[in-house]
């Protein structure tokens, strides 16, 4: 797994966080203000790093495992006085994070990341969180979307009024390249993404496409080959539920609480 767009990471993930965002906000307000230790696996270029901290009043650990995508992290936290404080940037994964850290946790985020997780990974952080999570701690996960949900770009604020004619529009779908799942302008340029999902003898992947264009031209393009286990909400409450973890539904996320 390779993050080879991390420096357009942002850019992309624009329309996604836009719709994700304000949601993740009121799944977190019962924390408003959490005093206990947070984490936030799978932390990226630090969007969902800077809301759980804006949320929680304690110390944080932002935990991801590529290179590139702590770029975008670490400039974050650093920009910002409060954040560069109580935010530590930790190389970890899931499996670092289950090994390494045996503290009380009061809310830990686990955002866009757990289609990353096998089987045996998700059972290791389940039963970490069982063991570490506090009586009011959470694990939040998500989020999930089914096919009866609007398309995450449909009503998202779309491609920039300046953005010059795309070739691919959102939305698009291209025999080699897949769906077009996303697309920004970000100055004279555009950038897209684009995934198109394998189901191979090996299990699944997402093959990854991201291109900047300017007009009409093509200026750069990277790939990447994600080995993914999707598995649905249900079969995630019941994983997490053998693991000593109670499962509650809020929106397009899934919230789990050690069980009484
Ligand atoms: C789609 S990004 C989501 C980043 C951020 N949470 C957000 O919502 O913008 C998924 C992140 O999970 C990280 N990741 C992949 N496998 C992981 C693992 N086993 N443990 C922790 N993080 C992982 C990736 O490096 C990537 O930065």
């Amino acid at each position: 797994m390779e993050y080879h767009q991390a420096e357009w990471y942002d850019a992309i993930a624009r329309d996604y966080w836009h719709m994700v965002e304000p949601e993740l906000r009121s799944v977190l307000a019962p924390w408003e203000g959490e005093s206990a230790l947070a984490v936030d696996l799978g932390a990226g270029t630090g969007l969902t790093t800077v809301t759980l901290a804006q949320k929680c009043a304690g110390e944080i650990l932002a935990c991801e495992p590529e290179r590139e995508m702590r770029v975008g992290l670490m400039s974050k936290v650093t920009a910002c006085d409060s954040l560069r404080q109580r935010v530590t940037v930790l190389p970890w994964a899931a499996a670092d994070l289950c090994a390494q850290l045996a503290e009380p946790v009061g809310v830990v985020t686990a955002i866009a990341m757990f289609d990353h997780l096998s089987p045996d990974s998700r059972a290791q952080l389940f039963a970490w969180a069982a063991r570490n999570l506090t009586d009011t701690g959470v694990l939040i996960i998500g989020p999930f979307y089914s096919d009866t949900d609007e398309d995450l770009t449909a009503d998202g604020p779309g491609v920039d009024p300046i953005a010059e004619p795309a070739p691919h529009t959102v939305n698009a779908t291209d025999p080699h390249l897949g769906d077009c799942y996303a697309q920004t302008s970000v100055g004279r340029l555009r950038y897209s993404g684009w995934a198109r999902l394998d189901s191979g003898d090996d299990g699944d992947c997402w093959q990854m496409t991201w291109q900047v264009h300017q007009g009409e031209e093509l200026l750069a393009q990277r790939e990447s080959v994600f080995r993914v286990y999707p598995a649905t909400p249900e079969e995630l409450i019941a994983e997490a539920h053998a693991a000593g973890l109670t499962a509650t539904r809020q929106g397009h996320f899934l919230l789990l609480r050690r069980s009484k």
